[in-house]
């Protein structure tokens, strides 16, 4: 996230939409129905089977992890927000086939096993940059298997009206619209001015998967409730 004053910010303490996330409290109920909408059409839109290694990265609350994990091998999962953390961990500490995985460090990565699917939901708008959300894919491309999946999801483009957005969501889902519009007062709030959504092109999509092995194809619509943001399927070859 840029910083509107243009001061450096201090990399050790949270800024921007860290602060959002690390504030968050016990989910709003258009979390839970937001997850069940993705978690359906994500597997609708790809094959999942109960032989899959998983890494949910940004995993937020765990709703959607808890949707997927009956149906795979193993989900692993990590958020760079220790509070969701804690509420994925809660969220999932009934289902024995998943586990916390620490990608905070190199060595988290190092000792990831290979993964057949990734997923990255609605994750990418709030990194600090476009270098530092395609430095992040590859990153996660190189613990994908052979062949694997990665699906990044729910990408903001860079024409995109986020107020056109919210008139198509209030049509379309309108419960889902009074818990956003409070939840986006928070946001500002919370993030204290400092955060804007990042937005991503194909072409920066495509170009990426490109350059780490990966080749890429677009579903539409995109899989949550955002229809004309961008999903991109990621297979390593
Ligand atoms: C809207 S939630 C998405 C949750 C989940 N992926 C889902 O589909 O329900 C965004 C999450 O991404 C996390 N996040 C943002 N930037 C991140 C980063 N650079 N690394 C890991 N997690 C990040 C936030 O902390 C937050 O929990």
């Amino acid at each position: 996230m840029t910083p509107h004053s243009g001061q450096q910010p201090n990399r050790s303490e949270p800024a921007g939409w860290r602060i959002y996330w690390d504030e968050q409290g016990s989910p709003a109920d258009s979390f839970r129905v937001e997850g069940e909408i993705y978690a359906r059409r994500l597997m609708a839109a790809i094959e999942i089977d109960a032989s899959m290694d998983v890494l949910d990265y940004g995993c937020g609350f765990g709703f959607a992890a808890a949707l997927i994990a009956p149906h795979v091998k193993t989900i692993r999962y990590y958020d760079n927000s220790p509070r969701m953390v804690e509420y994925c961990k809660a969220r999932l500490a009934q289902l024995p086939n998943t586990m916390f995985c620490d990608l905070g460090s190199e060595d988290g990565f190092e000792n990831c096993p290979p993964m057949d699917l990734i997923l990255v939901n609605s994750v990418l708008q709030y990194v600090d940059s476009l270098g530092a959300a395609l430095d992040l894919l590859g990153r996660l491309s190189k613990l994908m298997a052979n062949g694997g999946l990665m699906v990044v999801s729910d990408v903001i483009p860079p024409s995109h009206s986020l107020a056109v957005e919210a008139i198509g969501v209030l049509f379309k889902h309108p419960s889902l619209f009074s818990d956003r519009i409070m939840n986006v007062a928070r946001r500002y709030a919370r993030a204290r001015g400092s955060a804007t959504l990042l937005r991503i092109s194909r072409n920066d999509l495509e170009e990426t998967a490109r350059r780490n092995g990966m080749e890429v194809a677009f579903h539409e619509p995109n899989i949550t409730h955002f229809p004309k943001r961008i999903t991109a399927v990621c297979r390593k070859n």
